[in-house]
């Protein structure tokens, strides 16, 4: 039972003391985190505090060095075992922990429609037929039912993430992570992915993003996370965390990004 009296779901993904080292540096110093049904977790931290390598692990594309990774009270990944899911149950669990990067990482040689379609086909089984039909319903719910037929070298940058979100979108994941979606797009492109975002909040996605746009983050999160050198510094509501926070990082962090 949280503080008001409501039972609290139990969490759909969950990391517990994860430790990740690149060679002898270390990157995540036993970081837990979790996240319940339809909630929006924004989470924020320097360059190189390891936003990317915690999101990475958190749906096993990359193997933490130590903790554990639960999925709907499930362990997936756990260091006692050194192993977890491989190989088809890898990829049908992320499938259920879909990532949206950075770099939209779209296949040149496919259409809009092809690239929503490939997962839905190949790792969901779907015939190609109903794999194309999902394709455009996805691509329409982000605005690009015109745009189906496009290869991406066609397509702006604003439009090539939006695609990227429509193939999370079309495995019909429990959760999606979103590193820095907008952080790769010029300045008049960004406002068309945060109202996609928005629009999947609303529709109650269960979502993570990593982001540095504190207004974005203060009208859709539930909880904002801070993150600085490998840990988690501070966590809460957004209006404490990115208004009113406690720790001296947290702060110097947010006047550095309120000052870009
Ligand atoms: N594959 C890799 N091999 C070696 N070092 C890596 C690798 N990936 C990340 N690192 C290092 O791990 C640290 C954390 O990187 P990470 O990309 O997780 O940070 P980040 O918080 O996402 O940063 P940014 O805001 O710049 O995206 C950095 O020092 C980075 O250089
Ligand atoms: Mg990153």
């Amino acid at each position: 039972m949280s503080a008001d009296g409501t039972a609290e779901a139990a969490p759909i993904l969950e990391v517990r003391d994860l430790r990740k080292s690149f060679g002898s540096v270390p990157v995540l110093e036993d970081v837990s985190l979790s996240v319940r049904k339809g909630e929006r977790l924004v989470l924020l931290g320097p360059s190189g505090s390891g936003k990317t390598t915690l999101l990475r692990c958190m749906n096993l594309l990359e193997q933490p060095d130590g903790g554990t990774v639960e999925f709907r009270g499930a362990p997936v990944w756990s260091s006692e075992s050194r192993r977890g899911a491989s190989g088809k149950e890898l990829t049908l669990f992320r499938s259920r922990v879909e990532m949206v990067f950075q770099h939209f990482e779209l296949f040149p040689h496919l259409t809009a429609a092809g690239n929503v379609a490939l997962g839905p086909q190949h790792v969901l089984g779907l015939k190609r037929r109903e794999a194309l039909e999902i394709a455009r319903e996805q691509l329409a719910s982000v605005g690009l039912a015109d745009l189906a037929g496009a290869y991406p070298s066609t397509l702006s940058g604003g439009q090539k993430q939006r695609v990227a979100i429509a193939r999370a979108l079309a495995m019909s994941p429990d959760v999606v992570l979103f590193d820095e979606p907008t952080a790769a797009l010029d300045p008049e492109l960004v406002g068309e992915v945060l109202r996609s975002l928005r629009a999947l909040a609303e529709r109650g996605l269960t979502m993570i993003i990593v982001t540095h746009h504190i207004g974005f983050a203060l009208s859709v999160a539930d909880r904002a996370v801070f993150m600085a050198s490998g840990s988690i510094v501070e966590q809460g509501p957004p209006e404490t965390v990115l208004r009113d926070p406690r720790e001296p990082r947290t702060r110097d962090f947010l006047r550095a990004v309120l000052a870009e």
